[in-house]
């Protein structure tokens, strides 16, 4: 078999962009020339690694097993240039890093500034889901990983470096506007709208209710932090997710953060990697960037996190499992008058499937 390190390159490119065009724009190749790679590679293992359904095209069950294993011959490759060479201290070399998908709201912005002062550096950015970050932090697939929590079962070496307090998110209008401590169980009357399993937050949010004894309702599962708070804007149920995803939405009064017992959920954002892992020059300054600076000049724009206080020392382990763990960092709630427009979600259909039919919520437990 004669598969090249080409051939691989292109391949997770063409899967991360799920296009042939992008693909190719990124690589700085032609169309053509990036498909040639892919048929090459296709032929060399005997299977179809994408396949195409109107104009989209999907990884086929082999091109999943493949991608894994292109990542993370891809990334040993990265990984041996730099023990052996230790690049050329800062001014080339590429960051390979993958943010759990709440993270994209903030990560671009560190980002920029990080190029500023390394023009050179190639960073490639992967958002995902917390599951599908510690399976790349399990393959070592990525140079280091931004989530909500350091996974139990793998050695990884993290750093915590800002906090995440997870808020409640209600429609401006909801009757809770009007309320203040509002205890815990009244949630047990509204509806949740829930992330996909894997997520991160979910899992926060579904170990809270536990630890408190509150039989959650769950309404429609959406894979999306956007798409949730359009939903919960559309009086669907409420939701909750971190602060960093909901800043420009308070902003607007398109959705307030109720004063309920208990929350915020505090949690912290860490970056992490495998422990014992070589990081190249690039990837040690970035993870040192992070932990020094990123918090205080995340906390200074206020279009990115408008009340959010920088972490002062080494924070403890993850707070998200002490019931007591709220704070006083919510934002001044949006002064939306309370209407009689909120109207609560009703838990049953809210969510029709492809065919067009309603999909019922779970059931409750
Ligand atoms: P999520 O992760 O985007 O998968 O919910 C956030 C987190 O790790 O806390």
């Amino acid at each position: 078999m004669h598969v090249t390190l080409r051939q691989l390159e292109a391949f997770v490119t063409v899967a991360r962009h799920l296009s042939f065009t992008r693909a190719a724009e990124e690589l700085n190749l032609t169309q053509p020339a990036v498909s040639m790679q892919i048929k090459q590679l296709e032929s060399q293992l005997g299977q179809a690694l994408f396949e195409q359904m109107g104009k989209k095209i999907y990884l086929t069950e082999a091109g999943h097993d493949v991608r894994q294993y292109a990542r993370s011959i891809l990334q040993q490759v990265d990984d041996m240039k730099a023990g052996l060479e230790n690049l050329s201290g800062l001014e080339r070399g590429t960051l390979s890093i993958s943010v759990a998908t709440t993270a994209h709201y903030f990560a671009p912005k560190l980002l920029s500034i990080f190029y500023e002062r390394y023009p050179g550096v190639n960073v490639k950015l992967d958002v995902t889901n917390r599951e599908s970050l510690v399976s790349q932090l399990e393959n070592n697939t990525v140079d280091m990983v931004i989530m909500g929590r350091p996974p139990e079962d793998i050695d990884v070496e993290s750093g915590a470096f800002m906090e995440n307090p997870l808020v409640l998110i209600a429609p401006a209008d909801h009757p809770f506007t009007r309320e203040k401590s509002i205890q815990l169980t009244r949630l047990e009357n509204e509806v949740f709208l829930v992330r996909e399993e894997g997520s991160g937050t979910r899992k926060a949010m579904e170990m809270f209710f536990a630890q408190h004894g509150i039989q959650m309702t769950t309404g429609m599962e959406v894979s999306s932090d956007e798409a949730i708070k359009r939903s919960v804007q559309a009086g669907l149920g409420l939701g909750i997710m971190s602060r960093d995803a909901v800043q420009n939405e308070l902003q607007l009064g398109l959705l307030c953060i109720p004063d309920v017992l208990h929350f915020p959920i505090m949690r912290h954002w860490y970056v992490m990697h495998r422990k014992g892992k070589r990081l190249s020059p690039v990837a040690q300054a970035f993870k040192g960037y992070l932990l020094e600076e990123a918090a205080s000049i995340l906390n200074k724009d206020p279009n990115l996190r408008r009340s959010a206080k920088p972490l002062d020392t080494t924070p403890p382990a993850d707070a998200s499992s002490l019931p007591d763990a709220s704070s006083p960092m919510d934002p001044p709630r949006p002064e939306s008058p309370v209407g009689e427009k909120y109207v609560p979600a009703k838990p049953k259909y809210v969510l029709t499937g492809p065919d067009g039919n309603p999909i019922p919520p779970a059931p409750r437990k």
